[in-house]
């Protein structure tokens, strides 16, 4: 990818440690990376390489971090609405429709009421929840339930979408269907992408570049370019090699850890709907 000299994300020298039981752990070390306006990079790598701790540093929920992460040349000092994100878990609010669930991506918009519920409306549209406005989580599916999660990263009209493992708790099928639907409206809003997924196909399928983490501490083992036009084959011979070499990468040193479904730390709209 060109367009590098201005990206739109640029992670220079991003380390973090964690306190933890009175020592320090290592959770990302010297990462570097830069992202252009409109890309879709994919980020793999063992459990606790630190994909999840990125995602959060980026969005802004956790500024205590070394190095600087600039988005459109500005340090990330906390949330801002040109930054999106959707969860493993969907977080919806159990007492909340899915209207409501969606306007929650709006609470930091200025916007008058009639705005908001055009907005909201135009976003159950597009992830195709018409029917199902003023459901309630529990009355939905997991893959419905996570279109809402992905209506409301994306309702404030973000400019960048961050998605840590979205379909990580979908059938196969859903989810290739949700990697389909992923891509038509990122096609349709342009919307630079940065996905956390530890599915070789799904990073391959999707993205630009895939980022392969090594853990203990995180940092970048390899940055692998995906050539292949779209739509992707997934039986095709490109794919299988590309998917091959990927696997080597992650589980070549012996030390892979498939994730686990991410814990919810804090069921709060300031985290959920920045
Ligand atoms: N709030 C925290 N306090 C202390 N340690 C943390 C905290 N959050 C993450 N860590 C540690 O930082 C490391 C990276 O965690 P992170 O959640 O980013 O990993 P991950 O790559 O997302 O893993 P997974 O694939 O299992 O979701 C881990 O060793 C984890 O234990
Ligand atoms: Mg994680």
């Amino acid at each position: 990818m060109n367009a590098l000299t201005h990206p739109i994300v640029s992670f220079n020298h991003v380390g973090k440690l964690f306190e933890v039981d009175g020592g320090s752990l290592e959770a990302i070390r010297e990462f570097n990376l830069q992202i252009a306006e409109g890309e879709f990079v994919a980020i793999v790598g063992s459990s606790g390489c630190g994909k999840s701790t990125l995602l959060r540093l980026l969005i802004g929920l956790d500024t205590d971090f070394r190095g600087e992460i600039q988005v459109d040349g500005k340090a990330v000092t906390g949330i801002g609405s040109e930054r999106g994100i959707v969860f493993q878990e969907h977080r919806l609010f159990p007492w909340l429709t899915v209207e409501e669930n969606i306007g929650l991506g709006l609470v930091n918009e200025p916007l008058s009421n009639e705005q908001r519920q055009r907005r909201v409306h135009d976003f159950i549209d597009l992830v195709g929840l018409k029917d199902f406005t003023r459901a309630y989580p529990h009355q939905l599916s997991g893959g419905m339930a996570q279109r809402v999660a992905i209506a409301r990263g994306l309702v404030a009209s973000p400019r960048i979408l961050l998605l840590d493992e979205p379909f990580g708790a979908l059938d196969a099928l859903t989810r290739q269907q949700m990697q389909d639907e992923l891509l038509a409206i990122r096609e349709r809003a342009h919307i630079t992408t940065v996905l956390v997924t530890h599915d070789v196909e799904e990073a391959i399928f999707l993205a630009d570049r895939v980022v392969v983490m090594e853990p203990r501490p995180g940092r970048i083992k390899r940055v692998v370019d995906i050539d292949l036009p779209h739509p992707r084959q997934r039986s095709s011979f490109d794919f299988h090699q590309l998917r091959e070499e990927l696997l080597h990468e992650l589980t070549s040193d012996g030390h892979y850890v498939a994730p686990q479904p991410e814990q919810i730390r804090d069921l709060h709209p300031a985290f959920i709907a920045c």
